[in-house]
C-alpha cells in the first residue's frame, strides 16, 4: 500500500490544553493541514501526571475527540489519538499508560524534562521499552540538543531503540538544519511533526520541514520516512 503523509505531533484537539481552542479553531488546522499534504494527523494532547488524572484526561480527550468526528466530517484527513505525555520520575512502574498511547497500542510519545536528566531517568526510558514493551517516540528531540549539561544523556538516551520525532519548525532554521538534516541521514530522527498549536501561534507547517528533507536527502529519503511513518502507526 501506498505510504501516506503523518503528522505526529499535534494539539489540534479543541478545548484540552494550550493548543487549539475551539472546534473552528480546529476546522482551520485540518484544513492548513490537508493543503499541506497531510494525509493522517495524530492527536497528541499535553498529559502531565502532576496536573491531571488519568481517566480525567480520557474524558477530556473523548469529548474532544467525538465533537471532532461529529463536526468535521468533510476533511479527506484521517485521525489518530493519543498523547503527549511528560515524563515523569516513576513512569516507568505507572499504570494506566496503555491508554495514554497512540490509539491505546504500543507506541508512546514521550516528552522528556527541560533541565538536565539523571542516568535514573534514561534508565526509566529503558524500561518501558524493555520491559514494558513499548516502542518509545520522543517528542521533538531536537529541543534537548542544547540542554546546558545533558548533551552527554542525550547520546544515552538516542543508544537506546527509540524513535525521534523533529518538530518541522525547527528545520526552518538555518543554524540548527544542518544537523538535524544529519540525524535524519543517520537514522538518529525517525518522523517529522509540526507540533502544531492552532492557526496563528504554530501553526501547521509539516510541508515546509518536509521540503527542507527533500532538498537535502532527496526524495526517496521522504518516501522512506514515510513508510517507516505508516509502519509506526500500524496503518
Ligand atoms: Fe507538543
Amino acid at each position: 500500500m501506498r505510504s501516506r503523509i503523518i503528522d505526529f505531533h499535534t494539539h489540534i484537539l479543541p478545548g484540552i490544553d494550550d493548543g487549539s481552542r475551539d472546534i473552528e479553531t480546529t476546522r482551520g488546522m485540518f484544513e492548513k493541514s490537508a493543503e499541506q499534504g497531510v494525509e493522517v494527523i495524530v492527536a497528541t494532547p499535553h498529559f502531565y501526571a502532576s496536573r491531571d488524572r488519568v481517566d480525567h484526561f480520557l474524558e477530556k480527550r473523548s469529548r474532544a475527540r467525538e465533537l471532532v468526528e461529529k463536526t468535521i466530517q468533510d476533511c479527506p484527513v484521517q485521525l489518530h489519538v493519543g498523547a503527549e505525555v511528560a515524563f515523569f520520575r516513576g513512569i516507568s512502574r505507572a499504570e494506566k499508560l496503555d491508554s495514554l498511547t497512540i490509539d491505546g497500542k504500543d507506541l508512546l510519545l514521550l516528552e522528556m524534562p527541560f533541565m538536565p536528566w539523571e542516568a535514573s531517568d534514561i534508565e526509566e526510558v529503558e524500561t518501558l521499552i524493555e520491559e514494558r514493551g513499548y516502542r518509545v517516540l520522543l517528542a521533538h528531540i531536537e529541543r534537548y540538543l542544547d540542554l546546558p549539561g545533558n548533551g552527554h544523556r542525550v547520546g544515552e538516551l538516542l543508544e537506546l531503540p527509540v524513535y525521534a520525532q523533529i518538530n518541522a519548525q525547527s528545520l526552518m532554521d538555518w543554524r540548527k538544519r544542518g544537523r538535524l538534516v544529519r540525524m535524519f541521514r543517520d537514522g538518529k530522527a525517525h518522523v517529522l511533526g509540526s507540533d502544531t498549536h492552532g492557526l496563528h501561534r504554530r501553526p501547521p507547517d509539516l510541508a515546509e520541514g518536509r521540503a527542507v528533507l527533500e532538498r537535502k536527502l532527496g526524495h526517496e529519503f521522504l518516501d522512506q520516512m514515510d513508510s517507516r511513518g505508516c509502519e509506526l502507526l500500524g496503518i
